[in-house]
């Protein structure tokens, strides 16, 4: 008897991190944030100086990768190779890297396992690309969370100016139109929404009404 999972999958910027946090927080299950993973690969693999093209090691990088999840806090705090990297795999360049390293089909391979070990009683919350299309096929519920390029990239300058940080609004809107064709364009795992999901556009929600669309279908689906 497998636990069950709900996969989340995206564009970057649509809100997923937020809302799938906030839907497994209400459901006390357990959250797998599977971009995370392709972050601390190209993390790993800019510290160790491997080139973001050598896929044969970049794919032992990511099977031997050393991590571990302080999920208990809240706070999803990460710990490579025994050194904090929260706020280190956040960063955009960090963030494109893991881009690149995830257009790799034997880095994607190395990984599957290891995203799969995450689905545990009570149940999963699983926030990607590929969730619903590859990694989860049999979930049965799957969500595709969108916003308007234009929206998500306000958000995202929103968040860094909370941050004290002053990014244009263009400069990010193209950053998030080249991530986007990027992620949908690869041969493998493209971004797409599986055949069998719900799409949810976000570009008008708030973040409560979003989780409340969730939870709902959840509840609706038994
Ligand atoms: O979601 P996040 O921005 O953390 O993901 C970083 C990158 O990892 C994405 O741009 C995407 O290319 C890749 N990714 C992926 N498959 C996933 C999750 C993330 O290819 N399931």
């Amino acid at each position: 008897e497998q636990a069950a999972v709900l996969t989340i999958d995206g564009p970057g910027g649509a809100g997923k991190g937020t809302i799938s946090r906030l839907v497994a927080e209400r459901l006390g299950w357990h959250l797998l944030d599977s971009g995370a993973l392709y972050r601390l690969t190209a993390l790993a693999a800019i510290r160790h100086g491997v080139a973001l093209d050598d896929e044969l090691t970049l794919a032992r990088l990511a099977a031997e990768l050393d991590v571990v999840f302080l999920a208990e806090d809240g706070e999803g705090r990460v710990v490579l190779e025994g050194q904090e990297v929260t706020g280190d795999i956040r960063t955009e360049d960090v963030g494109d890297a893991a881009s690149r390293v995830a257009s790799l089909p034997k880095v994607r391979t190395a990984l599957l396992q290891r995203q799969r070990d995450f689905r545990q009683a009570p149940g999963l919350v699983a926030d990607g690309r590929d969730m619903g299309t590859v990694v989860f096929q049999e979930a049965p519920l799957k969500i595709f969370l969108t916003a308007s390029a234009e929206e998500r990239a306000r958000r995202r300058h929103l968040q860094l100016r909370e941050a004290g940080v002053d990014a244009s609004l263009s400069s990010l809107l193209k950053e998030i139109q080249a991530r986007d064709a990027r992620d949908m364009q690869r041969s493998v795992a493209p971004l797409v929404p599986a055949d069998d999901a719900v799409t949810l556009d976000t570009t008008s929600l708030t973040i409560p009404e979003v989780v409340d669309r969730l939870t709902a279908l959840l509840a609706r689906e038994g």
